[in-house]
């Protein structure tokens, strides 16, 4: 009918893309995403946990079948995630004796561990971008890192507390050379609007940049709800990445109609005003984007549709709407907002 297409409407400006499930790849689910977005993610399925469950056992399928969705409808994928402290296997961080790597306290032992860990993340990785390398451009490297409140603002994950940052270079350094200079590597991580957050990320980059390690590029999840953070905020960030030469990425937005410390539940009643604020908001994010398109150079939803969204059980059980598209696949005022305005009720 007459919905223009959200890509479509943003040709001139950057790609739009949506992460996704198998099981979205057919149906009218599918024809949504045919016609609105030209970028593909895996929600899961392209996991550490997801990929190599157990070590050496790699499991394609899953993510076989989203790569082959995008190849025959002339889509991209970017993959999401090599490196990540959560949804990946125990196994990798199991000494020989399969004793959890954190608990060692013999040194010459932790330094053994260390080199197993690094050998363990170099296979995975290779083997990843080897397989994909001719179909996949845009990498997610390391997911979550940064940590303001842990010692150095760095995740005290097992990867920190085992390798140190060394994890980091490691899997930026495999993923180049696997990969060959045509693939993009990114660094991910949310609420990089949090000026002590950004600054963390920027210090990390910087020294990480002056050793060599090949990133080219920040994500930036962009979980947001309707009452924050400023768009400033995340303009800004944007700003301070590109001045080292970085490019920039929204590879995860949402819109939660609640605010973060919010726990009320509007079930299947949300106000109208609430989704009216949401529009706007949307609508004030995509100016700013558009105006901004030499530094931002893509912008993936996490989801498609408010039927199938992570913030239906986060932080609680409840109904959320933070996308573009309703629980029946029909456009909301949010969709207007980006995509017409004076479509706008
Ligand atoms: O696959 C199992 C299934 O076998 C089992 O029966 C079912 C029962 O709970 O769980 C399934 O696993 C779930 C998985 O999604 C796949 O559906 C997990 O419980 C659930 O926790 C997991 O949630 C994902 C979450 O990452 C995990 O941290 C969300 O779908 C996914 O949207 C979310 O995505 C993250 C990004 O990777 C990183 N940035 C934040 C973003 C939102 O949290």
């Amino acid at each position: 009918e007459d919905i223009p297409s959200l890509a479509e409407t943003y040709i001139d400006y950057f790609p739009m893309g949506a992460a996704i499930e198998p099981f979205q790849t057919t149906g009218l689910k599918a024809d949504l995403l045919k016609k609105h977005v030209n970028w593909l993610v895996a929600e899961n399925v392209m996991k550490p946990d997801a990929i190599q469950p157990s070590e050496g056992n790699f499991n394609w399928e899953n993510a076989d079948q989203i790569v082959e969705f995008a190849r025959k409808n002339g889509m991209e994928v970017r993959f999401h995630t090599l490196v990540w402290h959560s949804q990946i296997g125990d196994w990798f961080f199991k000494d020989s004796e399969g004793k959890p790597m954190v608990d060692e306290t013999d040194p010459v032992k932790r330094e053994a561990n260390k080199t197993l860990l690094l050998e363990r993340l170099d296979e995975h990785v290779r083997t990843v971008v080897g397989r994909y390398k001719d179909d996949i451009i845009s990498w997610d490297v390391v997911n979550e890192v940064i940590e303001p409140g842990d010692p150095d603002g760095m995740r005290a994950s097992e990867w920190y507390q085992i390798t140190g940052t060394d994890f980091i270079e490691t899997a930026f350094r495999a993923a180049r050379e696997a990969g060959g200079p045509g693939i993009k590597l990114y660094i991910n991580d949310y609420g990089t609007d949090n000026p002590v957050k950004r600054d963390r990320l920027y210090e990390l980059v910087k020294v990480l940049l002056e050793k060599g390690v090949p990133i080219d590029g920040v994500g930036h999840q962009t979980h947001i709800d309707i009452h924050g953070p400023t768009v400033t905020s995340i303009i800004d960030s944007m700003q301070k990445f590109s001045e080292l030469g970085l490019d920039n990425l929204v590879t995860e937005l949402d819109m939660s109609i609640y605010s973060w410390n919010d726990r009320s539940d509007f079930s299947d009643d949300i106000p109208e005003v609430v989704l009216q604020k949401q529009a706007e908001r949307y609508q004030e994010l995509f100016e700013a984007f558009k105006e901004h398109k030499d530094i931002l150079s893509g912008v993936v939803f996490w989801g498609i549709a408010d039927n199938h969204t992570w913030l239906h059980s986060f932080p609680v059980n409840r109904t959320n709407a933070p996308l573009l598209f309703d629980q029946n696949l029909n456009v909301k005022s949010a969709f207007w907002a980006v995509v017409d305005p004076s479509k706008l009720p």
